[in-house]
């Protein structure tokens, strides 16, 4: 079925997506220096970028940079006075995201946090709440990730998590795969969490087949 998502997908962003210049040549030094291919396609970074806009985010956390493809189609739906503050544990990638978002234009608005997200997190407290929270991230670290995120949200933020689906395996009860065992922990956290009404969509295309579990502070 690969075949098939990736050329549906083509499809779809011949006709919807334009032709764009900075995300085109961010992908290539993303690409050069080597980073690994993860980045979300091109429209899952609108996908984000219409609920920023949607709900008018003005704060934004993002909890996994790489190189910063996501956190530019993030970026760009905020307003002049808007902030994204985006976490990496890698320097090496954090590095190639601060090049990617000063080509994009966004260095006045994006800031890249380079450290463990489990260190970096606690030191945020000053720049919370956050309106809208994307966790794209080692997955092991999901609930701490979540635990934050709740812990920086307010009535209204959107949280968003990427990689819940990963090719079926997250309903695989007996995965030895820590990452696998990452989703479905978070996953349970959610449902026993009071304070966010949540669901999850299924995705494929040129990423294969995987998910977004979506949620919402509402308490
Ligand atoms: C992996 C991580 C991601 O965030 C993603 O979108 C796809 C794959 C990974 O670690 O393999
Ligand atoms: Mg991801």
């Amino acid at each position: 079925m690969q075949l098939t998502w990736t050329s549906v997908e083509e499809y779809f962003d011949d006709l919807f997506m334009e032709h764009d210049e900075i995300l085109h040549e961010i992908l290539k030094s993303s690409h050069n220096a080597e980073l690994p291919p993860i980045n979300l396609a091109p429209n899952q970074g609108k996908m984000l970028n219409f609920f920023v806009q949607m709900m008018g985010a003005k704060k934004i956390l993002e909890i996994g940079t790489l190189g910063g493809y996501s956190a530019i189609w993030m970026g760009r739906a905020l307003p002049d006075d808007g902030k994204l503050i985006t976490l990496e544990l890698v320097q090496r990638y954090a590095d190639v995201a601060e090049a990617n978002i000063h080509l994009a234009g966004l260095a006045n608005k994006v800031q890249v946090v380079v450290g463990s997200a489990s260190d970096t997190l606690p030191t945020l407290a000053d720049e919370a709440p956050f309106d809208f929270i994307f966790i794209d991230a080692d997955k092991p670290s999901n609930p701490l990730y979540f635990d934050w995120a709740m812990k920086y949200a307010r009535v209204g933020t959107i949280i968003v998590l990427d990689n819940v689906v990963r090719d079926g395996e997250v309903t695989n009860s007996n995965s030895k795969d820590e990452r696998v065992h990452g989703v479905q922990r978070v996953s349970q956290m959610i449902a026993d969490e009071p304070r966010v009404e949540a669901f999850a969509l299924q995705t494929v295309g040129s990423k294969g087949y995987d998910g977004f579990t979506m949620m919402r502070v509402v308490r």
